[in-house]
């Protein structure tokens, strides 16, 4: 049985990927430290539905921390690494730098040092389109430059591209970046707009709409998102060991849609309608995502299907059965 080690796993897209690997029937190490960024019961929650798995172990450990990744690295057999661990969110950086450089820098460093001193040749990881920053093109093609992040979670996301490139470069590593695009769905993430938009408009509190609505996001459900995954695993798998390939990929919708538009499928799914501020832009955030999504779209059959009111309604679904457990 291969194994894969699937850091972030009590995350959002850890726990869809560990489980969607979990249910072809591999070995997975998941490995998270369960911080309290968001509701630490909801990565609970997620990591239970993994234990359930007679195929999986479970690490609760920090990824800066180099003794207990070479524990694991030691104990079991690790073919693949898909790291996913970090700090995420825009906002956030603006407060909290700190956990930005340690997790999203150091701890993607300790990652690649784990892959070369136990020739762990097959690895990918999670990098975010904010990388484009407010480019002028309309579609954002991996080719473009994206020297000119305008959020410090930004930043540590291209330095991660930027590592696994000299890493993959000098020992012969076969690095495989995703660059995900604004992912929603049910066991999202409390701390996006779209969760919390959903808490206001049910407790009545005002939201507040940036840049007046005029923002596009390409917005991607976690089933999409996640058949990019599997994709490009299937296809990391493949490339030949040691030959120290480096490729990166979008994974979005290839489907922008505003904010406002996505504001109102919100209130359509719940019911009601909020009450809305307008603002203007914040600092940090970009004005137009829009994934060019041709370069995966070559590698594996990935045609993103789900409608955002779709999607929304499935989030809305198992929100309400998620709050209502915790009364
Ligand atoms: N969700 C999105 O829209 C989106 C968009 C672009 C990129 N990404 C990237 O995708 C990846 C997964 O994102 P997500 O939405 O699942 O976020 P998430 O916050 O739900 O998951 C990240 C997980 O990493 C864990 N973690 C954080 N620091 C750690 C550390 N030092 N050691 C061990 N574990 C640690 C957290 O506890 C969390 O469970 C991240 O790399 C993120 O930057 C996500």
């Amino acid at each position: 049985m291969e194994t894969v080690l699937v850091t972030g796993s009590s995350g959002f897209i850890g726990f869809y990927t560990a489980k969607a690997l979990l249910d072809r029937g591999y070995f997975v190490v998941g490995y998270d430290n369960m911080n309290d960024y968001y509701d630490v019961q909801l990565k609970k929650t997620r990591t239970d539905i993994l234990t359930e798995y007679e195929n999986f172990v479970f690490y609760k450990a920090d990824i800066c921390d180099e003794t207990k990744l070479e524990e694991v690295a030691a104990k079991y057999h690790i073919d693949y690494i898909i790291h996913l661990a970090a700090q995420a969110g825009v906002r956030y950086s603006l407060t909290c730098p700190e956990k930005y450089i340690e997790t999203n820098i150091v701890g993607t460093f300790r990652i690649l040092e784990l892959c070369r001193r136990y020739q762990i040749s097959h690895l990918m990881y999670a990098s975010s389109s904010s990388v484009y920053g407010d480019a002028e093109e309309e579609k954002l093609t991996i080719d473009l430059k994206t020297d000119s992040p305008v959020s410090l979670y930004a930043a540590t996301k291209k330095s991660d591209e930027i590592l696994v490139h000299a890493y993959c470069n000098n020992f012969g590593i076969n690095g495989v970046g995703m660059r995900f695009f604004t992912v929603y769905g049910p066991m999202g993430r409390p701390d996006m707009a779209y969760w919390k938009f959903t808490d206001k408009i049910l407790t009545d509190e005002s939201i507040e709409v940036f840049n007046y609505g005029k923002q596009y996001r390409d917005f991607t459900y976690i089933d999409d998102l996640m058949d990019g995954v599997l994709g490009l695993f299937f296809h990391c798998k493949e490339l030949e060991s040691g030959a120290g390939t480096y490729e990166i990929y979008n994974i979005g919708s290839g489907n922008p849609v505003e904010l406002m538009t996505f504001i109102e499928s919100i209130e359509e799914v719940i019911g009601k309608e909020a009450n809305k501020i307008m603002c203007e832009k914040r600092t940090g955030d970009v004005e137009k995502t829009y994934a060019d999504i041709t370069d995966i779209q070559k590698i594996c059959s990935f045609f993103p299907m789900t409608h955002v009111k779709d999607g929304l309604e499935k989030f809305y679904r198992w929100y309400r059965e998620y709050n209502k457990k915790d009364v």
